[in-house]
């Protein structure tokens, strides 16, 4: 009997103990809450409709890992993946070539020689290797390869799936549109549709999060539209790339 409590003892100590490992390997590097609040302040001025730290805690990027900042705009998440990644992680900033034609070219490089961990693209995703990254991220960004054409919506999800390791995760946001509206014309994509490519591309949904959820907005009015203080209603969905058998 003394024996069967030492044994049951020994494995909850066990249990415990690999817990505690597994949620260190997991957390964000010691200075992310530095690193995060010494961000410009019109930066911070977005996190409460953007949820940063959720957002990178949902995609589950570890210390040192290699991410991809996909259709990275103005940078925005840029940063908050620098942070979450440290110094010994990379993070692709992915812009495109229209990028290098105005302004944002040079803000691009600037903000990668700011950040040191940070290396600029300035060409589409699939100038990234195969199989090459831990994740990706894509925010605001498919409605507007989908509005284009379904192909061209395809093809951006498809890209994302192709760069990512086997096993590899990837959050995937934008504004909600509604079934039946012009979202075209409202910088919006519905959930359903988002989904549709995301399982065609070939990666698994591992959560439909509500984390970027605003019932207040009804997704009538454009994405700018300057009432919503872009704080649009988003969807998010956290996928994997399925791990080799
Ligand atoms: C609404 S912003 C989102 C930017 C960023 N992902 C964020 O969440 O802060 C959309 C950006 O996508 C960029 N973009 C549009 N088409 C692109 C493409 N084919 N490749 C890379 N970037 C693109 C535009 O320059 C614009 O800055």
């Amino acid at each position: 009997m003394n024996k069967l409590i030492k044994q049951t003892a020994m494995s909850l100590v066990l249990g415990l103990s690999l817990c505690s490992l597994s949620s260190l390997t997991l957390a964000l590097p010691a200075d992310f809450d530095a690193k995060m609040a010494a961000r410009p302040a019109a930066d911070k001025d977005r996190d409460a409709a953007r949820h940063p730290k959720e957002t990178v805690e949902l995609l589950g990027i570890k210390e040192g890992a290699t991410v991809v900042d996909v259709a990275a705009g103005g940078g925005w998440f840029t940063r908050v993946l620098s942070a979450a990644v440290g110094p010994k992680g990379k993070v692709i900033a992915q812009f495109g070539a229209f990028a290098l034609r105005n302004n944002n070219g040079q803000a691009a490089k600037d903000l990668a020689a700011e950040l040191g961990n940070v290396t600029p693209v300035f060409e589409g995703v699939d100038s990234i290797p195969a199989d090459s990254v831990d994740a990706a991220l894509t925010a605001q960004n498919p409605h507007d390869q989908f509005n284009n054409s379904e192909a061209a919506g395809q093809k951006f999800i498809t890209d994302i799936f192709t760069v990512l390791k086997p096993g590899g995760m990837a959050v995937i946001i934008d504004h909600a549109g509604s079934e039946g509206a012009d979202n075209k014309t409202l910088h919006r994509v519905t959930a359903s549709a988002t989904k549709a490519l995301i399982q065609k591309a070939g990666f698994e949904v591992v959560q439909e999060s509500k984390l970027l959820a605003n019932p207040a907005d009804d997704h009538s009015k454009g994405s700018h539209d300057a009432s919503l203080g872009r704080a649009t209603d988003q969807f998010l969905f956290v996928v994997r790339k399925p791990a080799k058998k």
